[in-house]
């Protein structure tokens, strides 16, 4: 029986959430973590099984997950039924693209099993579908990161463009408890915006100057500038309603045990949140391997200590280019 793989990679928002929704850039890095799924050929109507639950696709289905795994099938309809397995290591509604992961994962097991470019459109589109019957208006920078990894700027209107890092990024990364629905969290920043359209020109301008100096602050290895952007947005983030009470001791936390940036990632509501470990001295002199580990430890442990669970993520740095 002809089988398919692929995998999705999670991701973790740096800076722009929400209003990444609004056409404004945001910058997200693909983590070494995600999503894998095995596609087999079928008799039987197709099928997903994810953790204990096994779904049939069904366009019509209360249940998102039949809806979802019907409307990625339909973007190309199959040959035949397929029976896919698929299983993701990311917390599901934490803000770490769990879902987007596993939409890519399961197009490229169906790509795997017909033997066509996993990397194609057809990928891109069958992940997009999937994810707007739980997102309902993405901005598509989850399905980017879990197609591509690495770190990236990102606009609704064009797409992803890669930065180069010029220092590792040691993030860690924690769930402040259940996450809320993205849908719910993007229509009350909508009905917000709505009743304050003031407050949605100042917020959308604001976060496309941190995005920019972000921008910068990654290409130059300017980490502790990194941070403070980290901290503004996390502020604008809070104006939008987006923050709770758990994600801003999760990020007090953090800056108390040296981080030198913390804010929610994602959605907010609940669910995750990011902090920029010190992995660098005073003058952008890198520390070593295992110091940078344990401070990235000081920061979970305090996380710990509070009830708060949390890993730790490495993005590495660009490899230089070689001169033409
Ligand atoms: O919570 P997540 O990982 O699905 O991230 C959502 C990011 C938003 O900007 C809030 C929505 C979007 O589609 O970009």
């Amino acid at each position: 029986m002809r089988e398919g793989r692929g995998a999705g990679a999670g991701k973790v928002i740096l800076l722009g959430e929400h209003a990444v929704v609004y056409g404004v850039p945001a910058i997200a890095a693909g983590l070494d973590r995600g999503a894998q799924a095995t596609a087999r050929e079928s008799d039987e109507p197709s099928t997903l099984r994810l953790g204990g639950r096994l779904v049939r696709a069904d366009a019509s289905a209360d249940d998102e997950l039949a809806r979802a795994f019907a409307a990625l099938l339909a973007v190309h309809p199959l040959a035949s039924a397929v029976a896919v397995e698929a299983s993701s290591e990311l917390p599901p509604g934490g803000g770490l693209g769990s879902s987007a992961a596993l939409g890519v994962a399961i197009a490229r097991a169906l790509e795997g099993l017909h033997e066509v470019d996993a990397d194609g459109e057809r990928v891109a589109a069958r992940a997009t579908a999937w994810e707007s019957v739980f997102h309902g208006n993405p901005s598509g920078i989850d399905a980017t990161a879990a197609l591509r990894g690495g770190c990236f700027v990102y606009r609704r209107d064009e797409g992803a463009r890669s930065l180069r890092l010029a220092a590792d990024l040691w993030l860690c990364i924690g769930k402040s408890g259940p996450g809320a629905s993205t849908r719910a969290m993007v229509e009350s920043v909508a009905r917000l915006f709505a009743r304050r359209p003031e407050q949605q020109r100042s917020t959308l301008e604001a976060v496309l100057s941190l995005v920019k100096n972000a921008e910068l602050a990654l290409e130059a290895g300017d980490l502790t500038g990194l941070g403070r952007l980290m901290d503004l947005n996390q502020m604008l983030l809070a104006g939008l309603m987006v923050s709770t009470e758990p994600i801003e001791r999760m990020c007090a936390l953090a800056r108390e045990s040296g981080a030198l940036g913390a804010k929610l990632t994602g959605a907010g509501g609940g669910g995750a949140v990011v902090a920029l470990c010190a992995s660098q001295r005073a003058g952008a002199l890198e520390l070593t391997d295992a110091d940078a580990a344990s401070a990235a430890e000081r920061i979970l442990a305090a996380w710990r200590a509070s009830g708060f669970d949390g890993l730790v993520a490495r993005v590495r740095r660009s490899e230089p280019q070689e001169s033409p």
